[in-house]
């Protein structure tokens, strides 16, 4: 079989482009490892940037989120016994986020692709790109026990930190930065009313803590644990207790408990892979880098570079300007750095890293005192959280 973009993965990364050139009759195929309900059921941030919005829009998968986004225009930052707001409306000249689950994002685009009637195959195994360095790009597969091959022009490689997509980068071209934080977040969702109405990232000396939500009946919380920590050592009650302990006693005393709907621990990483393309071949979202949630970064990073593929698809199939995939790495990459950079700057700033108080824990005191007290170190913050423009491959 023949199509024109072959995408490798159908979480946010994958299903947005797959949508976008599908809405621009760019015909394109979808193939993933994992069934629907599998990749529907994984939980994650729920955080847009206005970016996001925009694009999802340009994509058509707009009307549930227009119904049920929650449009906030700013956030708390708590420590040292202080709750200083990030007033984000005011501190970028109006700008503001829309929290709205990953989770929804991912089944309103599994939806428009299936109104759209372009083709998927769930279940797909052992996906493999080939010849990617050539004009005629291919990748196998086998579907229900059957091995196909789906020849291309260009292959988006979508699937993720564990994919297949960064492993045809050849290894003397690929070099991977890396961070690992000896940290992970437990996270709780519950269908209680969220504690306060708009989003709390608490730095306690007990650990890291924050609230969040995902509509006006259903809350997600997070607690900083050990990477190794397993969910099941924490009961319903035991997590009500030590989430309460790390947020300022007002908060704690309005919190609405309740019986878990998920609890879950997700380790904190950051990791680029460079290049984030070779030959006829894209890699996009996770594929190429990960980020720790604490700037709640990760599906916007991936939506910014459905951004850049998308456009240049558009200048490749419109006006014949295949030499510009050339750009799409150093295009993505300046914008990937400055966000690797902020989500590390809020985690190593809001997590507890020693028993002790040493050097580092005064220093990360410091570190938020000054942020939070000045109007520039609030705007820095703010400028980041509500996400930086998109870069353009051309100027
Ligand atoms: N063949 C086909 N599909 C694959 C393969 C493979 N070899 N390997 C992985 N996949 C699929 C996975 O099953 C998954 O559904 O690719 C998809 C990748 O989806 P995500 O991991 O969600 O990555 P991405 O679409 O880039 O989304 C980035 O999601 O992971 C979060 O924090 C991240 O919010 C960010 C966003
Ligand atoms: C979430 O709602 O799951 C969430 C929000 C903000 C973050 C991370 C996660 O920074």
């Amino acid at each position: 079989m023949k199509t024109e973009i072959a995408i490798i993965g159908a979480g946010p990364s994958g299903l947005l482009l797959g949508q976008l050139l599908t809405v621009a009759g760019i015909d394109n195929v979808i193939l993933e490892r994992r069934s629907g309900d599998y990749v529907l059921g994984r939980i994650r941030a729920g955080v847009l940037e206005q970016g996001t919005v925009d694009l999802l829009r340009e994509a058509g998968v707009d009307d549930n989120l227009n119904a049920h986004g929650l449009v906030h225009d700013g956030f708390d930052i708590a420590f040292a016994g202080e709750r200083v707001r990030i007033d984000l409306a005011e501190l970028t000249g109006g700008k503001h986020v829309t929290v709205y689950g990953q989770t929804e994002v991912t089944r309103d685009l599994m939806n428009a692709r299936e109104a759209a009637g372009a083709t998927t195959y769930y279940e797909a195994d052992a996906a493999q790109p080939h010849a990617v360095d050539s004009d005629s790009p291919y990748v196998t597969f086998t579907h229900e026990g059957e091995a196909h091959r789906l020849d291309c022009s260009y292959i988006a490689g979508c699937d993720g930190f564990h994919g297949v997509s960064r492993t045809c980068i050849p290894e003397d071209r690929l070099k991977t930065f890396e961070r690992e934080y000896p940290l992970g977040w437990l996270g709780v969702m519950s269908e209680t009313p969220p504690v306060a109405d708009e989003l709390i990232y608490a730095n306690h000396k007990r650990g890291f803590a924050m609230c969040s939500m995902r509509s006006p009946t259903r809350s997600r919380y997070y607690i900083q644990v050990p990477d190794t920590e397993s969910p099941d050592n924490w009961s319903d009650d035991a997590f009500w207790a030590e989430l309460k302990r790390r947020l300022p006693k007002a908060v704690a005393d309005a919190l609405v408990t309740g019986e878990s709907i998920d609890k879950s621990v997700a380790p904190l990483r950051s990791f680029v892979a460079e290049p984030m393309q070779h030959g006829r071949l894209l890699l996009l979202g996770d594929a190429a880098h990960i980020v720790p949630p604490t700037g709640a970064k990760g599906l916007n990073l991936a939506v910014a570079d459905v951004h850049t593929a998308y456009r240049l698809f558009r200048k490749i199939y419109d006006s014949g300007r295949a030499d510009l995939i050339e750009r799409y790495s150093a295009t993505c990459l300046s914008r990937v750095w400055k966000t690797e950079r902020f989500s590390w700057w809020m985690t190593t700033n809001l997590h507890k890293f020693s028993d002790d108080e040493d050097f580092g824990s005064r220093i990360q005191q410091a570190e938020l005192g000054y942020y939070l007290n000045s109007q520039a170190g609030r705007a820095t913050i703010a400028e980041n959280y509500v996400g930086l423009p998109f870069a353009k491959l051309e100027d």
